[in-house]
């Protein structure tokens, strides 16, 4: 079996000015030293206005933390009033861009055939994306949760290119775990990373899918995220909440000290 680097990032949602996302930051960065980002990925997902600050901050006091964003627009450039496009987002050395979050496929009515368009995209500006699926609360109960994802993947994953493996992410975050506080069981959580990962061995091929990283999301914290990176399965935190707090998000990044 491939050992896959875990990748853990913060999704930071709508939230921190670009003043305040300097300070976190610098605050994170005080707080790892040098061998917690050896071996993984360590990246941070502010919002768009503060995505040029931190690319200045990161530059200059050369630290290993990687730049994302937390959507973008599927054309390159054109008449999209108030949309930003993957080669801008290049541009700033962003390396991983999440689409298909669940705020974007349930808030702003996104579909598996855009987030696919999306991921294409991020891929074609030469970056890689963090493909986000996960089930509701209905659908679990409805014991629809394993369908649901293996549909949302395959739709979400059309055109995707896995040239390179560990240059595409798909983050499991369970709808009703996110920003609720409630976690899924270590267990749930694995099973369907595992789950998610059977999908992909069937798109891709088996060492394909051994060598993309699956993330857990969903109410990840320092008490948690121990227990569920240990699981075979799970190869990373997608994190919102816990990652505005630097002590916390510090402490989820150095979770195998
Ligand atoms: P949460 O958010 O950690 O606040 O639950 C996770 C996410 O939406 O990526």
């Amino acid at each position: 079996m491939t050992t896959r680097a875990p990748i853990m990032a913060g999704n930071w949602k709508m939230h921190k000015d670009h003043l305040e996302a300097t300070q976190l930051v610098q605050k994170v960065a005080y707080h790892l030293n040098e061998g917690d980002y050896e071996g993984q990925d360590v990246v941070v997902c502010p919002p768009f206005v503060s995505l040029r600050n931190i690319q200045v901050l990161l530059d200059a006091e050369r630290l290993p933390i990687q730049l994302g964003a937390q959507d973008c627009h599927q054309e390159s450039s054109g008449a999209f009033t108030g949309e930003i496009s993957a080669p801008m987002l290049a541009r700033l050395d962003v390396d991983w861009v999440i689409v298909g979050h669940s705020e974007r496929r349930q808030v702003f009515g996104e579909h598996d055939a855009l987030v696919a368009a999306k991921a294409v995209a991020v891929q074609a500006a030469g970056m890689a994306p963090i493909v986000a699926v996960g089930e509701t609360l209905e659908q679990r109960q409805a014991d629809q949760a394993a369908a649901v994802v293996d549909a949302q993947l395959r739709g979400s994953l059309d055109g995707v290119s896995v040239e390179d493996p560990t240059r595409l992410v798909v983050a499991y975050e369970p709808i009703w775990a996110i920003g609720t506080g409630e976690t899924a069981s270590a267990e749930d959580a694995q099973d369907m990373c595992a789950h998610v990962r059977t999908v992909l061995a069937d798109l891709f091929g088996q060492d394909v899918a051994d060598a993309i990283r699956v993330q857990y999301g969903g109410s990840v914290k320092p008490g948690n995220v121990r227990e569920l990176m240990g699981q075979p399965d799970i190869d990373g935190a997608l994190v919102g909440g816990a990652s505005l707090n630097a002590d916390d998000f510090a402490l989820i990044v150095t979770h195998r000290r």
